[in-house]
Parts: C-alpha cells; sequence; structure tokens
C-alpha cells in the first residue's frame, strides 16, 4: 500500500497521529492527516484540564469534534488520558485525601462514559513511574497511595467496558529499570486480575537512542498477555533518524501483539519538540523517516 494507514492495516495495526483542532483548518494539514493515517489521538483537548475545567463541570467540545472529524473519514480514535500529574486542571492540584480520590474517579467515569464507543483505547494513567523504577511522588501518588493506578483501571472499565485500558508511559524503550518495575505492575494487575489490556510505548526518543532491547521489551509484555502500541512516537533529527524510526516499526511489527503505532504530530511544523521529530517536514513534504516506515510496515 501507499500510505502509512493502509500498509499498516495490511497486518491489521493502525498508524495514528496526535492532533490539534487548531490545525485541521489548514488544508494541506488535514489532507496529509486523512490521506496518510487511520487513527488519531487528541494532543491535548482529552486531558484533564481540558475535560474537567471546574469540578463535575465536564467540556468535552474539542475531544468531540475531533472524534467528529475522524469517524466522518473512517479513522480510530485512542483516548489521551484519564489520569495523569500534569496538565490537571487548578481545582484539583488543591485537593486532598478523599476528595481527591473522588475526583479521580468521578472524572474518569464522566470522560470514559461520555466517549464509551467512540474511543477503541484509554490511556487510563499516564507517567506514574520515575526512571529508577520508584512511583512518581505526585499528588495522586502521595495523596492516595499505592493503590491509586489498580482504582483508576478498575474506574475506567466500569465506566467503559469495551474500550481497551492501557498504561502509558516514556523512557520504557529498552528493558531497565523502569520498564521492569511497570513489567512487574501488569504482571501483578494480570494475575490478580485487575483490568488491563495494553501498555502504551510512548517513545520520545533521539536519533541516537540505543534501541538494541526495545523489541524484547515489547515482546516480555506482551508475553504477560496485554497488548502493546507505540503511542506517541516522535525521535530527534539527525543521521540517524530514518534508521531510527525504521527500527521502531520493525520491532512492532514483529511482535503480534503490537497493535498500531501513533506519532506525536503531523508536520514539524507543529510538533511540541523543537528538533523536527515527525514523519513530515515543515512544508507538508515526505523526509526520510516516512519512506523508512512505511517500507517497514
Ligand atoms: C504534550 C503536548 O504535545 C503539548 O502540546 C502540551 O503542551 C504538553 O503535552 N507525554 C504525553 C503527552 O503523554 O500528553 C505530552 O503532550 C507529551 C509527553
Amino acid at each position: 500500500a501507499t500510505t502509512l494507514g493502509a500498509s499498516a492495516a495490511e497486518s491489521g495495526r493502525y498508524f495514528g497521529a496526535a492532533v490539534s483542532n487548531q490545525y485541521l483548518s489548514e488544508a494541506a494539514y488535514a489532507n496529509t492527516l486523512a490521506a496518510e493515517f487511520n487513527s488519531v489521538v487528541a494532543e491535548n483537548s482529552m486531558k484533564w484540564d481540558a475535560t474537567e475545567p471546574n469540578p463535575g463541570q465536564f467540556n468535552f467540545s474539542g475531544g468531540d469534534q475531533l472524534v467528529n472529524w475522524a469517524q466522518a473519514r473512517g479513522m480510530k480514535v485512542r483516548g489521551h488520558t484519564l489520569v495523569w500529574h500534569a496538565q490537571q486542571p487548578g481545582w484539583v492540584q488543591n485537593l486532598t485525601g478523599q476528595n481527591l480520590r473522588n475526583a479521580m474517579l468521578n472524572h474518569i467515569a464522566g470522560v470514559a462514559n461520555h466517549y464509551e464507543g467512540d474511543v477503541f483505547a484509554w490511556d487510563v494513567v499516564n507517567e506514574a513511574f520515575e526512571w529508577d523504577g520508584s512511583r512518581r511522588q505526585s499528588n495522586l501518588q502521595q495523596q492516595l497511595g499505592n493503590g491509586w493506578i489498580e482504582e483508576a483501571f478498575r474506574a475506567a472499565d466500569a465506566a467503559d467496558p469495551t474500550a481497551r485500558l492501557c498504561y502509558n508511559d516514556y523512557g520504557t524503550d529498552a528493558i531497565n529499570a523502569k520498564s521492569t518495575a511497570i513489567y512487574n505492575m501488569v504482571r501483578d494487575f494480570k494475575s490478580r486480575g485487575v483490568p488491563i489490556d495494553c501498555v502504551g510505548f510512548q517513545t520520545h526518543i533521539a536519533a541516537n537512542e540505543n534501541l538494541s532491547s526495545y523489541q524484547a521489551n515489547l515482546q516480555r509484555f506482551a508475553d504477560l498477555g496485554v497488548d502493546v502500541e507505540i503511542t506517541e512516537l516522535d525521535v530527534g533529527q539527525g543521521s540517524g533518524q530514518a534508521a531510527t524510526y525504521e527500527t521502531v516499526t520493525r520491532a512492532c511489527m514483529a511482535v503480534a501483539r503490537c497493535t498500531g503505532i501513533t506519532v506525536w504530530g503531523v508536520t514539524d511544523k507543529y510538533s511540541w519538540r523543537d528538533d523536527n521529530p515527525l514523519l513530515f517536514d515543515g512544508n507538508y513534504q515526505k523526509k526520510a523517516a516516512y519512506h523508512t516506515v512505511l517500507a517497514a510496515l
């Protein structure tokens, strides 16, 4: 096939991009997105600050706009993210104890219930671990204790029994202390019947990233009985950019339970990074990395 989405679909996978609604009115952006990708994720508009700016008052306008745009074009939608230490609305940051717990559970119920049937997977919890494998000392961790991640997954399962429920993080591109801590959590969840279906590997990396254990790491998670997804892929500019993209793509293709890849943006023009890390340049031209990815799918 001649596009990323169609090539991924040949093996039952998806190839997606993170999207900011404000760019959908730019013809080159919208045309590239619709032509090349078969999945989208909201870059910001489904996060807690966007969806619940005041306690119990939900605002789904941005997320709904993206869902409608994608569905009109036959594209799938990933959900990102229900609970995260960053991009919380101000009112959440001041909560303690049971009030924070109730806010988290109510948020998950409200958002996951609203998008039931529209998103195929949720990043239920994002970035809860540190590099050394310890828990990040967020307000959630400090106020709610170790059980908060399990509580979040159980609440998401109750609100939307059909979406696949993922844990998502960065710095997990090798077999290392951080990925092993997450691995141990997933193994524990599976052994106790805590609802978790997938692990997202953000894969925000550099052109010279050491990916020697990348595929083996994906595979060890898959062997626990969860799907794995590349959820936020971008690779800094440099001579190894195209080869690094190829390595990540080949790793996903080699792991049967790697269900798809999402790049964190369409064009270098609008990346959250300043090192031109995406597959299309600022003029929407296909980069070398685009061609290595397409060939590897
Ligand atoms: C980033 C967005 O790209 C930016 O627009 C925003 O200002 C900050 O968040 N890990 C994640 C994403 O899970 O949600 C982050 O997205 C990038 C890092």
